[in-house]
């Protein structure tokens, strides 16, 4: 007897695909032409919808990579780290499309935004909280160790723990490389000296490429580099004194000048 095929899953829609994925919900989330007050809105709305499942995910992962990393468990830490880097670099991949988005066009549906400002978007708000929960983690993790950083980085590269802080390297490093990418971006179509939707000056996100989840992650090859050179007595603490974690207001996370950024 022939198998039936037909769709078994409870839900909406007339197959199964579009019930488990819940493609009729998911397909409903953009404005209809009818609402659009230009057409570039379905490519503007689409970057960033992808974007927020994107880094839900990332987010997800990441989580759970600093209970791991609590659990004291590094070598399955670095595998989620891994899918949610990946994530990272999808994200800022696809800020490619908005090279498509003319400035005249996007002026015009703009005001329509209302004071909607990317500083609100969960997946960004949730991948800072997760960075600090892994820096946590990782502090954490090396104070039961007692491993030095400098010492982890002159051993083998395969040590789990080693594995794990150029995991958490690569990711601060990923999502520093969305803010270059959406600086760029953001200039290239509304310009320099420009104040966002929520009066938070454009030329703030310069300053944010600097910012470092990991500070002492970064300073470690500094520390490296001035060893290397038999300087690191003189080099070092001049080193990280001197604003290494790169972020503007003083320390990882204080905020931007003059601006209403909460990071
Ligand atoms: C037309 C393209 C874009 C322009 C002109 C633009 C512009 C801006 C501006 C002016 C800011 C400063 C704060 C504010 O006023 O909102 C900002 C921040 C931000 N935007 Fe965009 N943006 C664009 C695309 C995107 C996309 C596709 C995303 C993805 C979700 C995004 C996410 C963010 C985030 C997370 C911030 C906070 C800054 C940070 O954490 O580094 N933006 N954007």
């Amino acid at each position: 007897m022939a198998k039936d095929y037909q769709p078994i899953l409870p839900g909406d829609g007339d197959t199964d695909y579009a019930r488990y994925m819940r493609i009729d919900a998911l397909l409903s989330l953009q404005r209809s032409r009818a609402e659009m007050v230009h057409r570039d809105e379905l490519l503007f709305q689409t970057v960033h919808q992808s974007t927020e499942l994107w880094l839900k995910h990332a987010c997800y992962e990441s989580a759970d990579a600093a209970d791991l990393i609590r659990a004291e468990q590094p070598a399955a830490a670095v595998r989620l780290l891994a899918r949610a880097g990946l994530g990272l670099h999808l994200v800022t991949e696809q800020l490619e499309m908005m090279h498509h988005l003319a400035p005249r066009d996007f002026n015009e549906f703009r005001a329509h935004l209302g004071n909607g400002s990317g500083f609100e978007s969960p997946g960004w708000q949730g991948i800072r909280s997760c960075g600090k929960e892994l820096a946590d983690a990782f502090d954490k993790l090396l104070a039961a160790r007692q491993v030095d950083l400098h010492e982890l980085y002159l051993g083998d590269p395969d040590d789990p723990v080693h594995r794990l802080a150029e995991a958490m390297i690569e990711w601060d490093e990923r999502v520093a490389l969305w803010r270059v990418r959406h600086y760029k971006i953001a200039t290239r179509i509304i310009g320099h000296g420009i104040v966002g939707t929520k009066g938070t000056p454009v030329d703030v996100l310069a300053r944010l490429i600097a910012h470092k989840f990991f500070p002492a992650l970064w300073a470690v090859r500094t520390g490296l580099t001035l060893a290397a050179d038999g300087e690191l007595d003189d080099g070092l603490d001049g080193a990280l004194g001197d604003g290494l974690d790169g972020e503007p207001g003083g320390g990882p996370d204080g905020g931007a000048d003059g601006a209403s950024c909460p990071i």
